[in-house]
């Protein structure tokens, strides 16, 4: 498999999101907790070594599926996190941003995943903030950020659902070691972000990869030009999206969410599908905006 660096650390490309482990919403125990297990250990077991999650992910399910699955960890498993939010009893996102709730959400997460250091942790941003809260500024997220480092807790510091000038501030202040922004097939708004982190050979990590599992978001498995394509080469609408971000740019590291055990097969596979030049032209013509 192919690797790109995640700050300190050389990851196969091929990763693996954790937030379609909980139940619905993003709440509560997985659907089969048995195929959630079997997944990490599969994901494992076929060189995934870069898995991202947080503890708002259930809060705390997907974390301790995690733990439960892979604890002792392989020693080159980089786990990711992200902190900035939290959940409401509902399972509304809700904004954390203030630096003691950043602290207190690294240390929930070394806690719920049973380690000491995280390999990357990402500073969610969020265009609201909570009832009642002052916004916080970014410098000050990021000093918190960069303290958490410093005392060992983070090997590297990311950035999540940032804007280009963000990004700049984040790479200036932080030395950032990853972007999670959406970006796919179907979305490529973040196209100068993309550009910027492979120029500065920061990993840029899309989520939403496949077009996400929210009902409103169109989906790239759905769409008729991947259909096609993954029909003529004999592999999955999920395989031509995949295979489409890998061969995009060097250092986009994907991190597709399942909660299937086949559709991780399926994924962890996509290294197989090569496209080619008529392939990308016609996924060009049916998906550019
Ligand atoms: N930083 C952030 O703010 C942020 C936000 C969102 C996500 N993330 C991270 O990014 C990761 C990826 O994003 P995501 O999980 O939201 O969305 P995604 O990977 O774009 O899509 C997940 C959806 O695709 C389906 N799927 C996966 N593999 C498939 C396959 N082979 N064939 C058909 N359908 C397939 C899943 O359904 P099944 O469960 O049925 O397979 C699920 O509905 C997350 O897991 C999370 O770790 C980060």
């Amino acid at each position: 498999m192919d690797t790109y660096p995640l700050g300190q650390f050389s990851v196969n490309r091929i990763g693996f999101g954790a937030m379609q482990l909980p139940g619905p919403g993003v709440m509560g125990p997985p659907r089969d907790h048995d195929e959630a297990i079997a997944i990490l250990r599969r994901a494992v077991e076929w060189g995934v070594n870069h898995i991202d999650t947080a503890q708002f992910y259930g809060p705390d399910v997907a974390n301790e599926l995690i733990r439960e699955a892979l604890h002792p960890y392989p020693d080159d498993l980089v786990l990711v996190s992200k902190v900035g939010a939290f959940r409401d009893e509902r399972g509304g996102w809700l904004p954390g941003q203030r630096p003691e709730q950043l602290r207190s959400a690294v240390e929930d997460n070394l806690r719920s995943l049973g380690v000491e250091r995280l390999g990357a942790v990402n500073l969610r941003l969020h265009e609201g903030r909570a009832p009642g809260e002052e916004p916080v500024r970014l410098e000050d997220q990021l000093a918190e950020m960069v303290a958490l480092r410093d005392e060992g807790k983070i090997a590297g510091v990311g950035i999540s659902t940032a804007t280009l000038a963000q990004v700049q501030q984040a790479i200036a202040q932080a030395g950032i070691v990853c972007v999670q922004n959406a970006f796919s097939l179907l979305d490529r708004s973040d196209a100068a972000v993309l550009d910027l982190c492979a120029e500065k050979g920061i990993a840029y990590v899309p989520y939403f990869p496949l077009g996400s599992a929210f009902p409103n978001m169109p989906k790239v498995t759905d769409n008729p030009a991947v259909r096609a394509v993954a029909a003529r080469l004999g592999a999955t609408p999920a395989q031509v999206g995949l295979a489409w971000l890998l061969g995009h740019r060097d250092n986009i590291l994907l991190i597709p969410g399942t909660s299937r055990l086949a559709h991780l097969e399926q994924n962890l596979a996509v290294a197989d599908v090569r496209l080619g030049g008529e392939d990308l032209a016609e996924l060009e013509a049916g998906t550019a905006s």
